[in-house]
């Protein structure tokens, strides 16, 4: 009953606010508009987003709940707004939730655009690019080392990857940012960034932020919701504190000891405005909630790509076994040699292509009126671009919903992706995210097979709604090691 009784008083509201926006914007040249408003109860956002273009063009106007947004579904409208036009789109809605989450905005990448939110993301930016730069590379190697030395123990067996990818991944975020890989804090955090993004997810979140006035009515999630930051903000304030007391000036252990003296050099120069503790523990919550679940699920769709393409996982192993030597278990590629594995760095772009696991980035604000592709933009407009919409644009990429790495490795090679977005919000961890993938994957594929449990291939199907990570759905592998088997594809092909 109060459930039919929400949904008359949505309708009404729905109601209300398109004749007074209508009216408002009557002189504009606005996008065409897509009837209705419950696009947002379609599975697959992405790809249902893309399929409206058919008929309205790459950009259109859309009622998701009570909000009016502009989709962008194609490369050259993304790079028009993201790129030529930055500055008038590089904003961020303020929405309910992510005013819970992000200490009142003092946040990367739900923050609004300022100057002051510029000197944050440069700030943490140098970070992870010093630590890239200097050390990073050997602890992802050393730390992938021992994931592949605890597969190897499983003999064989299946197992569920995605979780192990996920504590990799969490590993090597928190070895960057707070100088630690011990089981007790990984675990900590791991737990408390599943739980998070969990109570996110949730509808009664989801609803809250296309209808904020429902936050006034009792909702146990937005209370799961609090619970879950406080326990973030436990975790991350006594590494600030155990960080701050040990602190030598001058020297850096983890990007938490160069972001905090980042901010004292800060302090003695003129800036726009003050940079604060309080930014740095942002900056941490940034960097495992950005950083974790997205990279995993990246490597579990690489491996559920070459698991449906065994004739890929093959040439990828020759391509290896001809710059490593065969039995070559500890000889090494350095990142920046990656050229010489062509193979590998196209099929890493094609996962990319196929699965951005953050398909329609995080929605943009238009800061000031603008236009894109023609159309008046009045400001404050919500913009999402539809990053695997673009990427399966058929007047750009030829068959684009086949796996075929090979398309990049073309001498006219087809244009790059746009899986990190561009521009003034382009995603921060991109430079650590092309490092692990391609350290993993070596690794992985240099000491195993990867094999079906009893011929039984996963789904390439995302979860149908995934909110805002493309998920893979559940799957297990068999870690068949390479070098002890005689003809493992022989085996393979038994099954
Ligand atoms: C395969 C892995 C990843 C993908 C595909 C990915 C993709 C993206 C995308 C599409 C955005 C939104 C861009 C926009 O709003 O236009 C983004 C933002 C962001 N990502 Fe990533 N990301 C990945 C991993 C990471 C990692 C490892 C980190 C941190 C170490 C990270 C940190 C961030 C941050 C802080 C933002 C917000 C940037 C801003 O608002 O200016 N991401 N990412
Ligand atoms: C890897 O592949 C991408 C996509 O084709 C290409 O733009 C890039 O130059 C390649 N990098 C190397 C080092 O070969």
């Amino acid at each position: 009953m109060a459930l039919i009784g929400l949904l008359l008083l949505l309708l009404l509201l729905a109601g209300a606010r398109l004749l007074w926006g209508q009216w408002k914007l009557r002189n504009l040249h606005l996008p065409p508009l897509v009837p209705g408003f419950l696009h947002l109860l379609q599975p697959n956002l992405p790809i249902y987003l893309l399929s409206l273009t058919q008929t309205l063009g790459p950009i259109y106007r859309l009622r998701l709940g009570l909000q009016d947004v502009v989709v962008l579904n194609s490369k050259k409208t993304i790079e028009e707004a993201l790129v030529r036009k930055w500055a008038d789109f590089a904003g961020r809605p303020q929405i309910p939730s992510y005013k819970l989450v992000s200490q009142h905005c003092q946040d990367i990448s739900l923050g609004d655009y300022s100057l002051l939110w510029k000197a944050h993301k440069k700030l943490t930016r140098s970070a992870l690019l010093l630590g890239i730069r200097s050390s990073v590379e050997p602890w992802v190697e050393q730390l992938t080392q021992e994931f592949c030395e605890r597969m190897r123990a499983q003999a064989g067996a299946p197992v569920t990857i995605q979780k192990e990818f996920s504590f990799l991944t969490c590993r090597i975020i928190c070895y960057l940012t707070f100088g630690d890989k011990e089981d007790t804090l990984v675990h900590a955090i791991h737990d408390c960034v599943q739980d998070l993004m969990k109570t996110w997810d949730h509808w009664s979140i989801q609803i809250l932020d296309m209808v904020p006035f429902l936050r006034f009515f009792p909702n146990p999630g937005l209370w799961r919701l609090k619970q879950a930051v406080e326990n973030r903000d436990r975790i991350v304030e006594k590494q600030l504190r155990r960080h701050k007391e040990s602190m030598a000036a001058g020297q850096w252990r983890d990007m938490v000891d160069c972001m905090l003296q980042g901010l004292r050099r800060q302090r003695v120069e003129e800036g726009p405005g003050q940079l604060f503790e309080g930014h740095v523990h942002m900056s941490v919550v940034d960097l495992f909630v950005g950083g974790t679940e997205t990279t995993a699920s990246t490597l579990s769709w690489a491996v559920a790509f070459l698991l449906h393409h065994p004739e890929i996982q093959q040439r990828l192993q020759e391509e290896l076994d001809r710059e490593l030597g065969p039995r070559a278990s500890d000889a090494r590629i350095p990142y920046k040699d990656r050229a010489r594995l062509p193979l590998l760095n196209a099929t890493i772009a094609e996962v990319l292509r196929l699965r951005p696991v953050v398909p329609l980035a995080l929605p943009h604000r238009a800061t000031r009126p603008s236009s894109i592709f023609g159309y008046d933009i009045p400001e404050g407009t919500v913009v999402i671009p539809n990053l695997q919409g673009a990427h399966l644009d058929e007047t750009v990429w030829e068959q684009p919903h086949e796996f075929r790495p090979d398309r990049f490795l073309a001498p006219r090679a087809n244009p790059s992706a746009l899986a990190f977005g561009c521009g003034a919000r382009v995603c921060l961890g991109e430079p650590l995210v092309r490092l692990e993938l391609f350290v993993v994957l070596v690794h992985l594929l240099q000491a195993f097979t990867l094999l079906p449990p009893a011929g039984a291939l996963p789904s390439l199907q995302p979860h149908p709604y995934c909110g805002i990570n493309l998920k893979i759905q559940p799957f297990q592998v068999r870690l068949q090691p390479r070098g002890a088997e005689a003809g493992a594809w022989a085996g393979a092909s038994d099954q």
